[in-house]
């Protein structure tokens, strides 16, 4: 996108007429990883501040607005489930990329390690079938939704 040029100005490589050719449509599918969904605001530069990919975007991203979570919150403090997000990035895809074939390659959430958890306790492992759940749950209601289109 010509923003993206702009921000990120001679930081961006350059490719030749062949290297781009080459790599135009030249994908079999996209490979997704899906964890959680962030808020976002606008973050404009502050003087003297070295750009770099982290700071590209502009933007600030939280899991948490207003003292309240997106979801609940995992192990990894960056991980707030949210299986709503998982169903608008697809949708989001499908419209604004031509509708790609779509592999999910990752999704899943971490536990803290509990070692006073019985072993037979801990394969109960209710917190991950409960959010594979949710998260094929917005599946489903994405292709159901494409299906509608
Ligand atoms: C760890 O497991 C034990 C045994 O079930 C439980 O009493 C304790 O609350 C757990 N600790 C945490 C931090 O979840």
């Amino acid at each position: 996108p010509r923003s993206m040029k702009v921000l990120v100005g001679n930081r961006l490589p350059q490719f030749t007429k062949i290297q781009s050719k080459l790599v135009k449509g030249a994908f079999d599918f996209i490979g997704l990883n899906y964890y959680t969904t962030n808020y976002v605001g606008s973050l404009p530069p502050s003087k003297g501040m070295r750009n770099s990919y982290s700071t590209d975007a502009q933007a600030i991203r939280t899991g948490v607005r207003n003292g309240v979570p997106i979801g609940p919150q995992a192990a990894s403090p960056w991980l707030y489930v949210y299986p709503q997000g998982f169903r608008d990035l697809l949708l989001y895809i499908k419209d604004n990329y031509h509708n790609p074939t779509i592999y999910i390659t990752e999704n899943g959430i971490d536990e803290a390690n509990n070692k006073s958890l019985p072993l037979k306790e801990a394969l109960k492992d209710d917190a991950r079938i409960e959010y594979h759940h949710r998260h094929l749950d917005a599946l489903l209601s994405a292709i159901r939704s494409e299906l509608a289109a």
